[in-house]
């Protein structure tokens, strides 16, 4: 498995790895109606269209997409990794590939809005739980976390 960077090819790839995720994995830590909400907004244009802000990774498999991870900024976005690679490592080396890059642009604090299911892959990580927040567009619920990089 490698990581690189997003390439605009990769679009539908991550549109059905995301949904796929969502549905299968954080299933179980929101409404019926929030993730219906939320998936309508996973299509392969908003992630063409969101990527000048944000500076994406993928994790190729087998030439597939099997995971995906950005950072704007000071911040962690859009971290998901196949629901069927799920607790293979590929998470792990996306979080490092992203504090590398945070690293190069002077970041000293990493912060995260983590899904409830993420929280003890951040723990593992050694970022630190501070308290509970809500994502404004779908009300989903999310927790603020952060590290101090080295
Ligand atoms: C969170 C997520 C990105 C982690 O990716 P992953 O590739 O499965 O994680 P890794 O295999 O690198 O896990 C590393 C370690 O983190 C911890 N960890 C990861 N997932 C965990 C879980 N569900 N419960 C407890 N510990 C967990 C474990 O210590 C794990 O090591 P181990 O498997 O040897 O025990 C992945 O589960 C995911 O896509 N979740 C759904 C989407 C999501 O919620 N994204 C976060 C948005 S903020």
């Amino acid at each position: 498995m490698r990581i690189r960077k997003y390439r605009d090819e990769d679009a539908a790839a991550i549109a059905r790895l995301h949904r796929g995720t969502v549905l299968h994995v954080n299933k179980n830590d929101y409404s019926k109606r929030a993730i219906r909400a939320w998936l309508k907004r996973t299509t392969a244009a908003n992630i063409r269209a969101s990527a000048a802000k944000r500076n994406r990774f993928v994790a190729i498999q087998q030439e597939k997409v099997v995971g995906v991870a950005g950072i704007t900024d000071n911040e962690i976005r859009g971290m998901y990794v196949h629901k069927d690679h799920q607790r293979e490592g590929i998470g792990s080396k996306l979080l490092k590939r992203i504090e590398q890059e945070a690293q190069k642009n002077s970041v000293k604090t990493l912060h995260v809005k983590s899904s409830p299911y993420a929280v003890p892959f951040y723990k593992k990580h050694s970022y630190k739980k501070l308290k509970t927040c809500t994502e404004p567009r779908f009300g989903l619920t999310c927790f603020k976390m952060q590290k101090r990089l080295k």
